[in-house]
């Protein structure tokens, strides 16, 4: 993590939220996240877009840098 120059996170969204497992990974990293770029994506029967504020406010308490663009993806069955 420390010698990446960006970071995409690729999440589902379950019940309006994240999963619990990648917010283990972003507490456990604390550090690791400092000042990194962030691309949020996600994916769900609606697109995800209610993780991906959370995802989003939680990334800023990281002094993380996530971008505007937060592409959702639809699944379709
Ligand atoms: C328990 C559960 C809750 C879900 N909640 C949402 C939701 O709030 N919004 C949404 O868009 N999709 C929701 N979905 C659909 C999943 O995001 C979708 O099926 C996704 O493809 C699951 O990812 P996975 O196959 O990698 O586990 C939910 C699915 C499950 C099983």
């Amino acid at each position: 993590m420390s010698s990446a120059a960006a970071i995409v996170i690729v999440t589902p969204q379950y019940n309006w939220g994240y999963p619990a497992p990648l917010k283990n990974a972003l507490d456990h990293l604390y550090q690791k996240w400092t000042g990194k770029p962030l691309v949020i994506v996600t994916y769900g029967g609606h697109g995800g877009n209610k993780c991906a504020a959370q995802l989003r406010q939680v990334a800023a308490g990281l002094h993380m840098r996530p971008v505007a663009t937060m592409p959702g993806i639809k699944r379709t069955k």
